[in-house]
This record gives C-alpha cells, structure tokens and sequence, in this order.
C-alpha cells in the first residue's frame, strides 16, 4: 500500500494552503483561486472539513470546549471526511484539468492530531489515498496574532499552547521539504504576491 497515490493520470495541479487557526489560509485560497481564473485557468477552492456528513459530525465535534473525542478518534474521522473529499471533488476536478485549491489537506492532520499526540507515521498510512499535492503551502504567523485575528479562539483547537505545538509540526515540515513556508504576518496583498510566485511556475508549464 502507497502512502500517497500517484496522480500522474490526473492533468490538473493540486494545491493545498495549511496554516494554524487565524493565518489567513482562507482568504489567500480564494485569492488564489480568483487569480487563477483571471488568467483563465478553471481552478476550484475547497476546504476542510468538508460539508460531508463527516464533517458535519467533525464541526459538531469541535464546538464541544473539552476534547470529546481522542487524537486517534479525531484522525480517523478527519481521514474518513478526507476520502469523501478526495473521491467526490478533489479527484475528478484534477481528472477535468482544474487547479484544486484545498484550503487544508493532509498536513492538518498531521500538525493538529500529531500536536494531540498521535504518531504522525500512523497518521500518512490512514491518508494512504489522498493524492500529494503538487504544492503545500503553510502560511506562517505566531499562534498569539493568530488567535487576536480570529477574536480570542472559539473551539477546542484553537487554544494557545496548543496551537505552539501545531505550529511546531508545521515547521517541521517544512524543515522536511514537504511544505512551502510564505510569511503571513504581513498585509494581504504582499502574502498573495508571495504565494502566485510559488505558483506561477506551475501554472505555466
Ligand atoms: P478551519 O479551517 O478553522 O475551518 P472553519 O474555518 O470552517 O472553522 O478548521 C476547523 C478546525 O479543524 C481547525 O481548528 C483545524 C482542525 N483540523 C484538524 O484538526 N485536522 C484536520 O485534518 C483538519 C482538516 C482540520
């Protein structure tokens, strides 16, 4: 069993944006994807969790302020929303030619259930089905000014020290090669800037 599948039959670009709660992952993924159609690329934006019934159970989850389930409990069902996500869009938009913009991907599994304890090794081999992206990008910014951008925190995931740690792994990775780092304590337009000079290459191959 392959830990991630190759997509070669697939002619669209995968991009996944990764950040901790509060990085701005959102709006540069849409900006990416508006930036994308402009030069009349068809890109689609997608997020997770999903809005499967996975990630609804995923969102109703979390807003419980105690962990209410365990790492391993929450990697599975992120893994399970993940294969709904990778086989009813992320597959058969690359299969179209689109570029996917997923606003979160496998990294986040990795930072937030391996900051809960979970071996990250366990944690690719449950993801074994999920395409690797063409381009991983983690948008930077400490945990404090991610929490004052989103008020203060609102979920079990969103706590401070907790968020140290997801951020710690995230770094990690890109130590690894695996995720490209863009700095995002910095204004919207110059993050962008960043992030379309990761992507340009790509786009016009
Ligand atoms: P988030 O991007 O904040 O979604 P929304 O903007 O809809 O609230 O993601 C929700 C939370 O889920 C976030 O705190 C990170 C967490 N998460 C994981 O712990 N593991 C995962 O694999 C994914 C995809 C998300």
């Amino acid at each position: 069993m392959s830990e991630v599948r190759n997509n070669e039959e697939e002619n669209g670009l995968l991009i996944s944006i990764e950040g901790i709660d509060g990085a701005g992952k959102t709006t540069q993924a849409i900006r990416l994807k508006k930036a994308l159609e402009e030069r009349g690329l068809p890109a689609v934006y997608t997020a997770e969790p999903t809005y499967s019934r996975v990630g609804a159970l995923i969102r109703a989850l979390s807003l419980i302020e105690e962990p209410a389930v365990d790492g391993v409990v929450e990697a599975l069902l992120f893994a399970a929303d993940r294969r709904i996500h990778v086989n009813e869009e992320i597959v058969p938009k690359l299969k179209q030619g689109c570029v996917v913009v997923t606003d979160r991907y496998v990294h986040s599994s990795l930072a937030y259930q391996g900051a809960r304890g979970v071996e990250l090794s366990w944690i690719r081999s449950i993801n074994y089905f999920a395409p690797k992206p063409h381009l991983a990008i983690y948008i930077d910014v400490e945990p404090s000014q991610g929490l004052s951008r989103i008020g203060g925190g609102k979920t079990v995931f969103e706590k401070l020290s907790f968020l140290e740690r997801v951020r710690e792994i995230y770094l990690a990775l890109v130590d690894q090669g695996e995720l490209v780092l863009v700095e995002g304590n910095r204004d919207e337009e110059r993050v962008h800037h960043d992030i379309m000079g990761l992507v340009e290459p790509l786009v016009s191959r």
